[in-house]
C-alpha cells in the first residue's frame, strides 16, 4: 500500500483503548462522535467527578453511553481508590469491568483523589491479577518527584518494572506512552504488559504542546526523536502496541481563557482519531522518520484494531468494515451541542483527511 496516494482503504472498525467520555452534556456532545473517528470499541476512563470508584456508578455510565452511542462496545473501568478493595474487583469482574485506572495523585485532569502509595494497593492487585482485570497505569510522577532533566514518564518506568515483577501475570497497559524509553520498559516486561499509543504523540513535539493550549496535555509530547520512536513502534508489527486515543475534552472556552501555560491538559480527537493516526503516519513518511513500505495493511490492521483487541481478550471479528476515502474532507474546528453552551476545539482543525464510513461485511 502506497498511503499517502491511495484514495481508498478498507479498515477494521478501530478499537480505541483510552477515552475520555466526561458525563453531564459534555458527554451527550462526546459521546455520538466514537464512530465518526471509525471506533466501535473504547474502553472509558472512569476520572470523572466523582471518580467512578463502584460498581453500581460504572454500569449506570455505561448505560447512558450506550443510550448514546448504541454501536460502540463500551469497556469500563474503576479509579483506583481504597474503596476500591478487593470484593469491589470481585464485584466489578462479575459485572464485566474490564479494567482499573491508577493516576498518581495530582498528575492530571481530575487525579486529585487518585494513588500517593502504590504498596497500599497490593491486596487489590492480587485480585485484579485472580480475577483477570487489566491496570491501567497513568505512567507519570509528580513533578517534585522526577530527577533533574528526567522527564516525569521516565521517572516512572521503575514503577512499572516493580509491579510486573510482583505480579507477573496481572495485564498492565502503560497508558499513552510518550517516550522512546518507554517503549523499551514496555518491550522488556513480559507478554502481559502493553502499552497504547495516542494520535497526538504522534504528530505532536514539546514545541507545540508548550504555547499552543489545544496541543497540551498529559503527558506533554515530548522530543521528535521520542515522535519518531512511537511512530516506528507503531508500524513495527509488535502486538504490546495499540492504539488508545487518549481523546480528553475541555471546553472550548476553559483552553482559550487561560492564562499560557494554565490551560487544563487535554486533547480532543475523538470525531477523527482513526483519521488523524493515518494524517500522523503520512507525515511521519514526509518527514522520513518512517518508510513508505513499513505502512502496511496488516500493520495498521494491528495497531488500529486486533492488538487492542487480543490484549483485552475480545472477538476480532466484525459484522462491519470501515471505508475510507479521500473526498478533500477538512477536520472542522469544534463540535457543540445546540445551545453552544458546550463547544470543544478538536485537534489539528483544517487539516485535510480521509472521509470516512462504516459498511457492513
Ligand atoms: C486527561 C483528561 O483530561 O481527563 N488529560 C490529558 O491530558 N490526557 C487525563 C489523562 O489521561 O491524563
Ligand atoms: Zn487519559
Amino acid at each position: 500500500m502506497q498511503i499517502k496516494t491511495t484514495q481508498r482503504l478498507e479498515l477494521p472498525p478501530s478499537a480505541d483503548m483510552h477515552v475520555h467520555l466526561r458525563q453531564g452534556d459534555m458527554m451527550k456532545v462526546v459521546a455520538p462522535t466514537v464512530t465518526q473517528g471509525g471506533v466501535d470499541t473504547a474502553f472509558v476512563m472512569p476520572n470523572l467527578v466523582p471518580p467512578i470508584t463502584t460498581v453500581e456508578r460504572v454500569l449506570e455510565y455505561q448505560t447512558q453511553l450506550r443510550d448514546l452511542a448504541p454501536d460502540v462496545n463500551f469497556l469500563m473501568s474503576l479509579f483506583l481508590h481504597p474503596s476500591v478493595t478487593p470484593e469491589v474487583i470481585a464485584q466489578a469482574s462479575a459485572a464485566g469491568v474490564a479494567g482499573v485506572k491508577m493516576y498518581p495523585q495530582g498528575v492530571t485532569t481530575n487525579s486529585e483523589s487518585g494513588v500517593s502509595d502504590l504498596e497500599a494497593f497490593y491486596d487489590t492487585f492480587s485480585a485484579m491479577e485472580k480475577h483477570d482485570l487489566v491496570l491501567n497505569l497513568h505512567g507519570e510522577v509528580l513533578e517534585s518527584l522526577a530527577p533533574e532533566g528526567t522527564t516525569l514518564e521516565e521517572a516512572f518506568l521503575p514503577t512499572l518494572k516493580k509491579l510486573h515483577d510482583r505480579f507477573p501475570k496481572l495485564r498492565i497497559v502503560l497508558e499513552h506512552c510518550t517516550t522512546a524509553a518507554a517503549v523499551e520498559a514496555v518491550r522488556a516486561c513480559g507478554p502481559t504488559v502493553g502499552a497504547t499509543i495516542t494520535a497526538h504523540h504522534l504528530y505532536l513535539t514539546s514545541t507545540e504542546a508548550c504555547c499552543d493550549p489545544f496541543a497540551f496535555c498529559k503527558p506533554i509530547p515530548k522530543k521528535p526523536t521520542d515522535r519518531h520512536a512511537l511512530l516506528k513502534t507503531v508500524v513495527s508489527g509488535d502486538p504490546k502496541f495499540f492504539f488508545g486515543s487518549d481523546s480528553a475534552p475541555h471546553l472550548k472556552q476553559s483552553k482559550t481563557s487561560a492564562e499560557k501555560g494554565k490551560a487544563p491538559a487535554g486533547v480532543f480527537t475523538q470525531p477523527v482519531a482513526t483519521q488523524l493516526v493515518l494524517l500522523a503516519l503520512e507525515e511521519g513518511i514526509e518527514r522520513g522518520d518512517i518508510a513508505e513500505a513499513d505502512v502496511t495493511q496488516e500493520k495498521l490492521e494491528g495497531f488500529l484494531s486486533r492488538n487492542g483487541r487480543r490484549f483485552y481478550k475480545l472477538p476480532e471479528e466484525s459484522k462491519t468494515k470501515l471505508v475510507l476515502e479521500r473526498k478533500g474532507e477538512k477536520i472542522s474546528d469544534s463540535v457543540r451541542n445546540e445551545s453552544g453552551d458546550v463547544e470543544v476545539g478538536i485537534s489539528r482543525a483544517g487539516s485535510e483527511v480521509f472521509s470516512l464510513r462504516f459498511e457492513k461485511v
